[in-house]
């Protein structure tokens, strides 16, 4: 393909007049985007660890992807329909540390990319070349995809990575991935299948959590002082959340069916949520029962999980603050 930024498209579609002309700011932030793609996360084996590492930690620290991210993004496969509007297609919500840590990584590029203006949207959609690592560690994953065939699938199938922009803030809101892109995947490899056994956290031999990725593993500097406090205060947080049933809800195989999916059940995505995550529970607006009312805890389990959230709010701010200061 190689559709170098064609242009066109936003005086054919003819864009209401109210809208600022940010064409050329968008155009400009995609070829800066993907040049640093390719050049952070190149094609290389889907077993490559080293690679991917190189990868996340170049997008998670400050990089042009991150710089052009809206406060919070929608992520998801394309839907099957493809005459589907955004509005009909199911998302998780993340906020930019997660999807620049974990997400947008598992993914290599070629530097390859197409935009448009997409008139139905009212946005512009970025398509970047692309293909999967689907052969690093289970632990290298944000949860095990595998829980769903179908969401693994195209997870390891994906040829391209779109990312949608809003023309008014030239900001990335959505970044979706599909095996329908009408190219190869850049690099080619097996398909895998593991198993799911029901775990969204586990264990490792040596007794530590997993999935690593989730605790900032190899995003947070491995002399980073609050590391170990980042582990034990999500742990405590972990228990409040369970106590208090927000797992019933807020994990990945989604049970009670939330169209804009937002999950709690790591530290990474605990973290990215944390401050919303307050805000509802002082709220009283969470949790809800199973008909989707609110439901108040008991005074004592709130103040337990007010507690355990403020703290864990804390080392995440201070394990942040530390990086910032120890940027090589
Ligand atoms: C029975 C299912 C269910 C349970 C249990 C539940 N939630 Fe939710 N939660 C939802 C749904 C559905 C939404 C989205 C719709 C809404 O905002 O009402 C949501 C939204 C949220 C949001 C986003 C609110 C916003 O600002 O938009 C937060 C934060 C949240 N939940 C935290 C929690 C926490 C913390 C717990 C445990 C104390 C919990 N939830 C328990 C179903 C649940």
């Amino acid at each position: 393909m190689l559709l170098l930024a064609a242009f066109l498209a936003a005086d054919a579609a003819g864009i209401d007049d109210d809208l600022p002309d940010l064409n050329e700011q968008i155009a400009r932030m995609t070829s800066e985007v993907a040049l640093e793609l390719q050049q952070v996360c190149p094609p290389a084996s889907p077993s490559d660890q080293a690679a991917f590492d190189r990868c996340r930690h170049s997008l998670f620290g400050d990089s042009a992807l991150r710089r052009n991210l809206a406060p919070r993004l929608l992520w998801g496969r394309r839907n099957q329909d493809a005459k589907a509007a955004l509005d009909d297609t199911n998302f998780t919500q993340f906020a930019p540390d997660v999807i620049t840590g974990l997400y947008f990584p598992l993914f290599m590029y070629s530097g390859e990319y197409s935009i448009e203006y997409v008139e139905r949207e009212r946005l512009y959609l970025i398509r970047l070349r692309a293909g999967f690592r689907n052969l690093l560690p289970p632990g290298q994953y944000p949860y095990p995809f595998w829980h769903e065939e179908a969401k693994w699938g195209v997870y390891q199938a994906a040829n391209s990575v779109l990312l949608w922009v809003n023309p008014k803030t030239a900001k990335i809101i959505i970044g979706q991935f599909t095996e329908r892109g009408g190219d190869d995947p850049i690099v080619a490899t097996q398909s895998i299948w593991p198993k799911f056994d029901g775990k969204w956290m586990w264990m490792d031999k040596e007794g530590r959590i997993q999935p690593r990725v989730t605790l900032f593993d190899g995003l947070f500097r491995k002399d980073n002082p609050y590391l170990t406090e980042l582990d034990s205060s999500y742990r405590t947080l972990a228990l409040r959340m369970r106590d208090a049933q927000c797992d019933n809800c807020h994990v990945p195989n989604n049970p009670m069916p939330m169209r804009r999916l937002l999950l709690l059940h790591t530290p990474a995505h605990a973290a990215g949520e944390i401050a919303r995550l307050l805000k509802a529970v002082r709220g009283d607006k969470m949790p809800l029962d199973d008909a989707g009312n609110e439901q108040p805890l008991e005074p004592e389990l709130k103040r337990a999980l007010l507690e355990s959230g403020a703290a864990f709010e804390q080392v995440v701010e201070a394990a942040k603050d530390w990086e910032a200061g120890h940027r090589d």
